[in-house]
């Protein structure tokens, strides 16, 4: 058996097609409007230091719109399967699809506009939906052990804080009751982005790459290696922030680039021995975002030892959101799509159908280097401070973003086609 997750009786453990369709259609609306909004940014980008405005409204399109709607989508489908447990009921995902985005597009409306009372809305929805989805998952997780139960667990935790600590600084805006909402801020941000995030990215991974490189799953131990280093990374940087030690954050930033080390030795070692022969544009995009999160991680620990110049923050989190996490998104996407649909044709007991078969290349190649052109220029806009390399990277983002939908699309409509003329067939006398 090579791969960890059971396919035989994946059909029995997925959801009804329209979630993932739902959370994943969302995804990648967001995903073009993510990559637009920088260039109506560039300017104020650069300098960013917290507090609401466009920027805010920007990056929140990307964290909610894409990378939630997608880590929600991907782990209430994969969980059920990799961990042997029956997927969620349809009411409870339709319930947190709903209020997720409900509570995303008021949030960002109200970052646009600087909107006290949009804002503080917004937070109830958000609350409610990463509760829900929370419950769910620690469900899932009932009775199993091992690493990737403990990198999802040590995730949904992350983010139960997070997202506390987002609904204060909402609250506060109108209420002014936290002693430092800066420091409030980058906690959040740091708990959302390297706690659920990047912990629930390294756990998915463990079932995802060995199953997209056909290979054995990782052994164990340098699993293990990487979850120690990663909580003490996220537990020093946290402190280091919260009690403004900046030797302590940069500490944190470095062992999180040791964790980021462990973790990128282990897939290679997966990917090294697969039995899939070709590589996809997936693999190059995972090798992109495993690229970014090392840089990332060396610029924080260089910003939080002052030997970078002001622009550092935000180059810190492009390189985190865009670079890191929108790259393997992105790449787990290109797979988890056409799989989902053959699992489909599958349920519906008509001919089967090779994921291959609903892919257009084309499409894939275009986002591949939209997403690498724009993501080049716009880190490197904003590291020197040049809007109009920003403005061009998000036109080049942009358009790759518009080859991701292209393609999404194709897969919608191919299987569509294939379901029908195989459900006519079975229909019609031989
Ligand atoms: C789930 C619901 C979320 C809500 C309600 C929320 C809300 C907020 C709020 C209110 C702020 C503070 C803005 C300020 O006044 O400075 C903020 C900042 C931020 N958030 Fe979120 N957020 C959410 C999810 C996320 C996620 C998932 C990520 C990353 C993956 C993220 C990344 C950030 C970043 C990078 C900042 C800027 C921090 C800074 O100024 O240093 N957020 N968010």
């Amino acid at each position: 058996m090579l791969s960890p997750v059971s396919l035989g009786g994946a059909k029995h453990r997925l959801l009804p097609e329209r979630i993932p369709a739902l959370f994943f259609g969302t995804a990648v609306i967001a995903h073009v409007i993510a990559w637009a909004a920088l260039a109506f940014v560039a300017a104020e980008l650069p300098y960013f230091a917290g507090g609401p405005g466009p920027v805010l409204a920007a990056l929140h399109t990307l964290t909610l719109g894409v990378l939630l709607c997608t880590a929600f989508g991907a782990s209430l489908q994969m969980l059920p399967v990799a961990l042997g447990q029956s997927a969620p009921t349809e009411a409870v995902c339709l319930v947190i699809f709903a209020t997720l985005v409900t509570g995303a597009a008021l949030l960002i409306a109200g970052f646009a506009v600087a909107g006290v009372t949009l804002m503080a809305g917004a937070a109830l929805p958000l609350v409610v939906a990463v509760a829900l989805y929370v419950h769910e998952i620690a469900r899932l997780l009932r009775g199993s052990a091992g690493p990737l139960h403990w990198f999802v667990r040590t995730a949904i935790i992350a983010l139960g804080v997070a997202v506390l600590l987002a609904a204060a600084l909402a609250a506060n805006y109108s209420l002014g009751f936290l002693p430092d909402h800066g420091l409030f801020a980058a906690l959040h941000a740091t708990l959302a982005g390297f706690g659920f995030m990047g912990l629930m990215v390294l756990g998915l991974s463990q079932i995802l790459i060995p199953m997209f490189a056909i290979a054995e799953p990782p052994e164990e131990p340098p699993l293990w290696r990487a979850y120690a280093l990663a909580i003490a990374a996220l537990a020093l940087a946290l402190t280091g922030q919260g009690a403004d030690l900046a030797p302590l954050t940069a500490a944190g930033a470095t062992l999180g680039f040791l964790a980021a080390v462990q973790h990128v030795q282990t897939m290679r070692a997966v990917v090294a021995k697969r039995l899939r022969r070709r590589m996809g544009p997936e693999f190059i995009l995972l090798g992109a975002s495993w690229v970014a999160l090392l840089l990332a991680l060396l610029a924080a620990t260089a910003a939080a030892l002052g030997l970078l110049p002001a622009t550092s923050a935000a180059l810190v989190i492009i390189l985190v959101l865009y670079g890191w996490l929108l790259s393997i998104l992105t790449g787990v996407l290109q797979r988890i799509l056409p799989f989902l649909a053959s699992m489909q044709a599958a349920r519906a007991q008509v001919r089967p159908l090779a994921p291959t078969k609903l892919v257009d290349e084309r499409a894939l190649q275009v986002h591949l280097y939209g997403h690498l052109a724009g993501l080049g220029a716009v880190a490197a806009g904003t590291a020197v401070a040049v809007p109009e390399l920003i403005i061009a990277g998000a036109v080049a983002g942009t358009v790759g973003a518009l080859g991701f939908a292209w393609f999404a699309l194709t897969v919608l409509q191919r299987t569509r086609r294939h379901l029908k003329t195989h459900a006519l067939e079975r229909l019609s006398p031989s």
